[in-house]
């Protein structure tokens, strides 16, 4: 299906001006690919999409296509292992109580294996958590934490390769053929709406994971975002962003340090 660039435009300006969201600035392969596959999966053409996006029912299902939701527990084990065994360690030196902000945390697994890893550092009560996305719905399975089944295989997998110390069938419980996370885990998340582009600078962390979430976005709205996270932690915090990421381009790299170049986790050295 042949879309253009002011067929985009004409997407982006109307949720912009009726709904507050704004997508100007998001990669634009990505999100051409995703508005072709709303048109084919709803049999819409350009016009009667632009009609449709009038309705803030259908928006709702507009979002949670246009956003990319894959995520999985233990995502990049080595990742966890990083951060287990050097950046929760190095936070705690200084801090008795961690702040700790997940933003686009999609359907919730990165937020669970945080917990389950301070949980078996003995840390868990000490820590708080906020977790942030854009997309109510997805938001809404972050908050019931039950999972399908089969993707507790390659949760499972993720989390032997993180060498956890018991099993992940201890955090959860199989009821009706689904994964029912342990409530227990995450009763102290706060879990919000927030808008990474047009939401502000809410409050200070020690740690900040914004993992592949800005891959979906271009170079300037990386640069705003980047900004904001830099604002959003105290001196000395850490950003971890995805394993295609990188920061070491923008405005504020001068700002930050390199902590670890493959998982990608910086700190903030400067304010
Ligand atoms: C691919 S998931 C990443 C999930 C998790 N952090 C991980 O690495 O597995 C990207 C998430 O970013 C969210 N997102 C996209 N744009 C956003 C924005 N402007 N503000 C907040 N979240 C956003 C999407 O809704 C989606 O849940």
């Amino acid at each position: 299906m042949e879309i253009d660039i002011s067929d985009l435009k004409r997407i982006t300006e109307l949720v912009k001006t009726n709904h507050s969201y704004d997508f100007t600035n998001y990669a634009m392969s990505s999100f051409k690919r995703r508005i072709v596959r709303i048109l084919e999966m709803h049999n819409l053409t350009i016009d009667a999409l632009i009609k449709k996006l009038y309705d803030k029912n259908f928006l709702e299902e507009f979002l949670t296509e246009i956003t990319v939701n894959v995520t999985e527990m233990f995502r990049d084990p080595p990742f966890w292992r990083v951060l287990r065994d050097d950046i929760i360690p190095a936070i705690l030196l200084n801090h008795q109580k961690i702040r700790i902000w997940h933003a686009g945390c999609s359907s919730g697994e990165e937020v669970f294996s945080m917990a389950i890893m301070l949980k078996e550092m003995g840390i868990l009560d000490s820590v708080s958590l906020i977790a942030t996305d854009l997309d109510t719905e997805i938001l809404n399975r972050a908050k019931s934490g039950v999972y399908n089944l089969k993707s507790m295989e390659l949760n499972e997998k993720n989390y032997i390769r993180y060498q956890g110390t018991g099993t992940l069938k201890d955090y959860y419980k199989e009821v009706n053929g689904t994964a029912v996370l342990d409530p227990g885990l995450v009763e102290n998340v706060s879990y919000r709406k927030h808008d990474l582009v047009l939401g502000d600078v809410f409050n200070k962390f020690d740690l900040i994971l914004c993992r592949n979430v800005m891959i979906y976005f271009n170079q300037t709205l990386q640069n705003e975002v980047l900004k904001k996270f830099h604002e959003s932690l105290f001196k000395y915090g850490y950003l971890a962003i995805g394993s295609k990421e990188s920061l070491i381009w923008c405005d504020i790299a001068n700002k930050f340090i390199v902590v670890n170049n493959e998982e990608k986790v910086y700190k903030k050295i400067k304010d």
